[in-house]
């Protein structure tokens, strides 16, 4: 653990060294995985194209340090605890040597399908340890896993699927999520009737619900593992392989596969895992995101594993059985760090400390924030009533495209300051600009974040399509990458993240494309023209707010409403269903044509007080039927 940056003074040496010669910085850290063949040049890039190479030429997989560089020291270490949906079912528990085992199994499995070092492969699952076992399978042969949040509808799976050309899914016959037990298996089925590439469907049994198997494409979990031996031997990875694509939403409208490859992101999420959350050799770690999410990616499997860590799983939700499962799962494993989202801390709020104080929390040393903003009513209730005052509170800004946490304190380490993500990770070096790219130095400036130099687990391209990574990220500014949030950096020289400054809304700490919205309402056969945009939601922390024109329509606005938000619900899938949906005669827009947002967020968030100019608009007159016919309630 030599790596772990114990005080702040330590942390302004290593900060200072990774700005000063980032090459030796990092590869003084990657010094201690195993490599089968070690680089010729520690990086390589240029943000112009954008190319970045870590660790060029250098040969690994990432498996074999997890396990074979562990195995000697961490053999009967737990790796893995996965808590059921139902706190009465058995919990299990897997040690590194287990682990181990179940993903050789499971890499033979897949092989003997067919599945090659390239291939990608879809895994749409609940959290149950089977998906991590799945992904570090992939990771093992080689193939580029795509995990699908299992709460997305056939449509999008299915996009998902023809994007990456996938061979395989691996999916469940259902999902056991709080009192729900919902179909995953159908939902594949559906999505398979529009596409073409799948040669395999494998299908754990969770909940014994009744699947259709489709003879020679679907395939029991437990038959495909039947006779496959506990021994594997590693692919040879070069360290820019791909080692898994993520879609994520962004101001366009189709979701783009954010890639990752190999070697950076390793070390970055190992590293990054260990000074964020000051992980102890003994210590029980929980993050409660989903798989589907980078974080469950990052900060669950990944990191946690490299580091030799005991990293928890829970199948169900923070409600169910009672408001208090959180806070029971921290006392039975008595938990040291645990990691969550600010909307999961709003919605426990609701029910009060009494769910809270029931139970032991005293095991805690850290807690975290990650997704959005955290507003300082929650970090003060996380903090006192979770934290009991004493547990530094890490807020970890990163992205799905960052692969790994960029600014946040280092737990314990950096001063705590409610509602600031902080200070950068050695080797992240945030910069703030103006509208016209000019950075902004010193303190008490506002502007647009970007990224002015490569960090090991950055975004390498966008699948399929690396003009779309360019445009996105790299075009914004010169020679950085944009992030599309809104920064301040106060008089301390904290930073303070202040959201999207693009078409991004922010649901629950999801991130929804408002363009991506918008095309699923214009599915509908009366929807003449949408606009969406994000307002201010309690628990949210942003809602989605849609307007729509149906000017031909026969049917009534409450009865197109409710249309409208089922078709979005299942177009995308339940996280994308707007709030509200207001029929509108039209859009306020500009002389040129483009929709003025501006005045419908300000609608949506019940601000009327300001409204600026509206005279230069095409069709002024629209907005005051706006407001009068805007559901503020
Ligand atoms: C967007 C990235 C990173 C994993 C979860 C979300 C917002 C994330 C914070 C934070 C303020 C945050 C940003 C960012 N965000 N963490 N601690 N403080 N904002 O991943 O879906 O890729 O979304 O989430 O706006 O750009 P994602």
């Amino acid at each position: 653990m030599s790596y772990r940056i114990t005080n702040l003074r330590d942390y302004a040496n290593e900060y200072h060294k990774s700005v000063t010669s980032p090459e030796k910085f990092w590869s003084e850290i990657a010094e201690q995985f195993d490599w089968k063949k070690k680089w010729d040049q520690v990086l390589n890039w240029d943000f112009e194209t954008p190319q970045v190479n870590w660790f060029e030429n250098a040969e690994l997989n990432l498996t074999e340090n997890i396990f074979e560089r562990l195995l000697p020291t961490h053999k009967n270490k737990t790796a893995i605890i996965w808590e059921p949906n139902d706190p009465e079912a058995d919990s299990i528990k897997l040690t590194y040597g287990e682990l181990f085992k179940a993903i050789c199994k499971f890499a033979n499995a897949m092989k003997s399908q067919g599945v090659k070092k390239g291939d990608r492969v879809i895994i749409y699952m609940p959290m149950v340890p089977e998906a991590a076992i799945a992904m570090l399978a992939c990771a093992r042969i080689g193939a580029v896993h795509s995990v699908v949040f299992a709460g997305f509808s056939a449509s999008a799976l299915a996009d998902r699927i023809n994007d990456c050309e996938a061979k395989m899914v691996l999916t469940s016959d259902g999902n056991f999520r709080g009192n729900k037990n919902i179909p995953v298996k159908a939902v594949v089925d559906e999505a398979l009737n529009h596409s073409d590439f799948v040669e395999n469907v494998i299908v754990l049994k969770r909940t014994g619900e009744k699947v259709k198997m489709t003879p020679g494409r679907d395939l029991w979990w437990e038959e495909v593992l039947e006779g496959q031996s506990e021994q594997h031997e590693a692919e040879v990875m070069n360290a820019e392989d791909l080692l898994f694509i993520l879609y994520t939403s962004g101001s366009t409208g189709k979701p783009k596969g954010v890639v990752h490859t190999t070697a950076g992101y390793m070390v970055f999420t190992y590293y990054s895992f260990l000074n964020v959350f000051q992980y102890d050799a003994d210590d029980v770690y929980w993050c409660s995101a989903d798989i589907g999410w980078i974080t469950g990616h990052s900060y669950i499997v990944y990191g946690p594993l490299l580091a030799g860590a005991t990293t928890l799983m829970f199948e169900g939700v923070p409600t169910y059985p009672h408001a208090g499962r959180f806070w029971e799962i921290v006392e039975k494993y008595k938990v040291n760090q645990f990691y969550t989202a600010p909307t999961a801390i709003r919605a426990l709020q609701v029910y009060g400390t009494e769910p809270v104080e029931k139970f032991d929390l005293s095991s805690l040393k850290v807690i975290g924030s990650v997704g959005e903003p955290i507003n300082e009513e929650a970090w003060h209730w996380y903090h006192e009533h979770v934290g009991k005052g004493n547990c530094p509170l890490v807020d970890t800004w990163w992205q799905t495209e960052t692969g790994g946490i960029m600014i946040s304190p280092l737990a314990g380490i950096t001063p705590n300051k409610p509602a600031h993500a902080s200070l950068p990770l050695p080797g992240v070096q945030p910069v703030i600009v103006d509208a016209e790219g000019n950075e902004l130095t010193g303190n008490n400036v506002e502007g647009n974040l970007c990224i002015k130099y490569p960090w090991p687990s950055m975004i390498r391209t966008t699948y399929g399509d690396h003009q779309r990574c360019k445009d996105t990220y790299f075009s914004s500014y010169k020679g950085m990458y944009f992030t599309g949030d809104g920064v301040k950096r106060d008089h301390d020289g904290y930073l303070r993240i202040l959201g999207r400054v693009d078409d991004v809304i922010n649901v629950s700490g999801h991130r929804m494309g408002t363009a991506e919205v918008e095309n699923a309402i214009d599915e509908h056969p009366d929807v003449v023209e949408s606009a969406v945009v994000g307002y201010p939601h309690e628990i949210k922390g942003q809602g989605i707010y849609a307007f729509a024109i149906c000017d031909a329509s026969d049917k009534s606005d409450q009865i197109l409403e409710d249309e409208i938000k089922q078709l979005v619900r299942k177009i995308i899938g339940p996280i994308a269903k707007p709030e509200h949906v207001q029929i509108v005669s039209g859009l306020p827009k500009t002389r040129s044509g483009k929709i003025m947002r501006r005045i419908l967020r300000k609608v949506a968030s019940r601000d009327l007080s300001n409204l600026g100019d509206i005279s230069t608009l095409l069709n002024s007159e629209v907005v005051e039927d706006i407001i009068k016919g805007a559901n503020l309630d």
